[in-house]
Formats: structure tokens, C-alpha cells, sequence
């Protein structure tokens, strides 16, 4: 082992696990010393080649020294998890949500702080290739001032057990795909916290027989929220679990003097026309037949090949993470779905101030 290496404990086994795994064999100093899960180990394990399996995290945590732990589990672990990484001493970078509870987003956050932790917030769009150059153009005034924003992430239902469970998720769609285009929406509008989010209304489905499609989700499949920012400008969010035919995550951003566009999951530029089918095209699309557009790199566009690369680089380095990779982000985020869903909850306005810099 080179003496700088970043070593690297991942908690989980399947769907984020993987892409991290793939991420982090891209970096010439991220180290894959170890894993723990509860299921699929082995499997995974052996794709990728890590010597070192715990079915229990805190086994992993006592046994391997280890600086920076991936969390890759469900959202209601990300609480328990951190804390425990963060008490055996290790760098933290954790999947989105922060936490299922505003509370323990905040605890987090102040516990990894005091502790001298970097806790990083896995918001992978803010390391999207087209989002960056999308956010370049408008900081060089290619659109005027970004007055409004429309973004979201939209599929046709979870592959996770634990994110169909309302408790275990902590709400539906809007928790586990609108905290995107919230995420990104803060750092495309909000100025690094020094223009947070002074209000928001939302409006979801209730969840289980009150959803459009999926009635065994106890968490709503359909929710929408918008944002109004301390200097007026707006973003309308969405996340749903009734978009068929493949992920949909899309952005708009309208300025003064221009329209900016991005589609992070139909953009490829290849286009296949198949009578039998192939493989894979992007992620959640249920047919190759006919015509498609398949991914090139699907990791690297949606971006959690940078943002893993950041964070290896920012532990390396003793770097703190920038506010678009930090818990001050993850922590706005909470709290706004949580504000979302009260406005839903009331059927009010709720105002407060979300996403200033802590
Ligand atoms: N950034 C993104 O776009 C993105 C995409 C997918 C998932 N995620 C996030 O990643 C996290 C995991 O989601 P997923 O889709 O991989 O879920 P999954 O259901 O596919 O996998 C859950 C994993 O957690 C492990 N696990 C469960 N309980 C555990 C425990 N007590 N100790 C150790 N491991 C345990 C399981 O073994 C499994 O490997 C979620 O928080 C999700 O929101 C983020």
C-alpha cells in the first residue's frame, strides 16, 4: 500500500455501493480496503475485488483502519452509521438523504464538526459534467440573472424494499428523488448559503391507496414543491414514481436574457434502433426494443465519478468540503422536503430560512 492512499470502507452492497465501488477503482489513490452488508457481499466483494467482509459495520469500523467510510445503505441507517464511522475516527461521505429527520441531519453535521470529521453530502448532480457547464454559462452572464428554476428526477418506482417503506425512507418520492433538483437547486440559486430559501409550498399524494400507481409504497409517488429564495428567484421541483420509460432527470433554468436546458438521462448521443434488444440502455428503462438511447458512462454523466474523485481528493489533501459536497447542504435539504411536506400537510405556505452556511 502506498503510504497516501485513501482508504476507503464502503457500507452496502447493491445499487449505490456498486456505483461508488466503480467510481472509487477510477482513482489512482482511493484504496477499497473493506466492506459491510447484510446481504449481497460475496457478489460484491468479488466484482470488485476487496479482500475484507463484515456482515457488521461496527466489526468493519473496529478492525480496518479506514479514512473515509461510503454509507450505501437505507436512509433510516445514515443516522447510525455516520455516527458510528465518525466515532471510530473515519471521514464520512454519505448517500442522499442525510437523514430520514431533520434532527438527525443537524446531529450529524454538529457531532462530525466538532470531532474535526469531514462529512461530505453525496449530491451527485452538483458534480454532473452538463450541470457544471450549465452553471459556468450562467456565472459568466451567458443567460442574465437565473430567475427561475424547474428541475427534477422522475422513474417509475424504487428497486430498494427500504425505500417503499415510509419509515425506513422517511416519505416517498419526494424525499428519495425530489431531494435532487432541491440539492441542486440550492447550489445553482443559493449562492454557497448567502441566499437561502425563504418559503415553499408543496403538494404530494399520501401515499399507499392515496398514490397514482404504486399503492404498496407507503410514501407518496407523485410530489412537487417550490422554493422561493431570499432575492425572489424560484425553483419548481418534482420527484415522482410515475415516469415510464427510463429515469428522467431534467433541468431548466430561465434568465433574464437566456434559457438554459439539460437532460442528464436521454442526452446521449448514440442512438440504437433494435428489433431484438440489448442489454442496457439507462437506468429504470424497462425495453431496448425499437428506439433508444443508451448511455455512454452513465456514472461519470450523472456525476458520482467526481464527486467520489472530490472527496478522496478533499481527505487527501485535509481539505474541508465546499458547500455543494457538504453537510450544510445536506442539512438545507432536509429541511426543506420536511417544510415541503408540512405545506402539503397544511395546505400553507411555510416560511423559515433554509441553506445559509453554518
Ligand atoms: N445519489 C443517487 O443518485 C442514489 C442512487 C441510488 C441510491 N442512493 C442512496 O443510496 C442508499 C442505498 O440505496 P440502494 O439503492 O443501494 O439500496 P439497496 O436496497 O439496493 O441496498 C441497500 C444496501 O444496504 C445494506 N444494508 C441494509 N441494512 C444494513 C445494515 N444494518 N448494515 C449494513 N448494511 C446494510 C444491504 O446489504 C444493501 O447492500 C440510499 O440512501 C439511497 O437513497 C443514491
Amino acid at each position: 500500500m502506498k503510504e497516501d492512499n485513501v482508504r476507503i470502507g464502503i457500507v452496502g452492497s447493491k445499487f449505490a455501493a456498486d456505483f461508488h465501488a466503480d467510481s472509487y477503482r477510477r482513482h489512482p489513490r482511493a484504496e477499497l480496503v473493506a466492506v459491510a452488508a447484510i446481504d449481497n457481499l460475496e457478489p460484491f466483494a468479488a466484482k470488485w475485488n476487496i479482500a475484507n467482509t463484515y456482515s457488521d459495520y461496527r466489526e468493519m469500523l473496529k478492525q480496518q483502519k479506514i479514512d473515509l467510510v461510503s454509507v450505501c445503505v437505507p436512509n433510516f441507517l445514515h443516522y447510525e452509521v455516520t455516527l458510528a464511522a465518525a466515532e471510530a475516527g473515519c471521514h464520512v461521505l454519505c448517500e442522499k438523504p442525510l437523514a430520514t429527520t431533520v434532527e438527525h441531519a443537524r446531529e450529524m453535521r454538529d457531532v462530525c464538526r466538532k470531532k474535526g470529521i469531514k462529512l461530505f453530502y453525496g449530491e451527485d448532480w452538483c458534480f454532473s459534467p452538463s450541470l457544471r457547464r450549465a452553471l459556468e454559462i450562467v456565472a459568466e452572464g451567458g443567460i442574465g440573472r437565473p430567475l427561475y428554476i424547474k428541475a427534477k428526477e422522475c422513474h417509475n418506482g424504487t428497486h430498494s424494499p427500504f425505500a417503499k417503506a415510509k419509515d425506513t425512507c422517511g416519505g416517498g418520492s419526494l424525499i428519495h428523488l425530489g431531494i435532487h433538483p432541491v440539492g441542486w437547486a440550492l447550489h445553482a440559486l443559493g449562492r454557497e448559503g448567502s441566499n437561502p430559501v425563504v418559503e415553499v409550498i408543496g403538494k404530494c399524494n399520501d401515499g399507499k391507496q392515496d398514490n397514482f400507481v404504486h399503492k404498496d409504497n407507503g410514501g407518496e409517488d407523485f410530489g412537487l414543491g417550490i422554493m422561493k429564495f431570499a432575492d425572489g428567484e424560484f425553483a419548481l421541483v418534482e420527484g415522482n414514481y410515475i415516469t415510464v420509460g427510463g429515469m428522467d432527470d431534467k433541468i431548466e433554468i430561465y434568465g433574464a436574457e437566456g434559457v438554459l436546458k439539460a437532460d442528464l438521462t436521454f442526452g446521449s448521443n448514440l442512438s440504437v434502433y433494435s428489433r431484438p434488444g440489448y442489454g442496457y440502455c439507462i437506468e429504470k428503462t424497462d425495453t431496448t426494443t425499437g428506439w433508444t438511447k443508451p448511455a455512454v458512462d452513465e456514472f461519470f454523466n450523472l456525476g458520482y465519478v467526481d464527486e467520489l474523485a472530490y472527496a478522496v481528493d478533499c481527505v487527501a489533501k485535509d481539505q474541508e468540503p465546499a458547500y455543494y459536497a457538504g453537510a450544510d447542504l445536506g442539512v438545507a435539504c432536509i429541511e426543506i422536503i420536511n417544510a415541503i411536506y408540512q405545506s402539503h400537510r397544511t395546505g400553507a405556505a411555510v416560511k423559515g430560512r433554509w441553506g445559509e452556511k453554518t
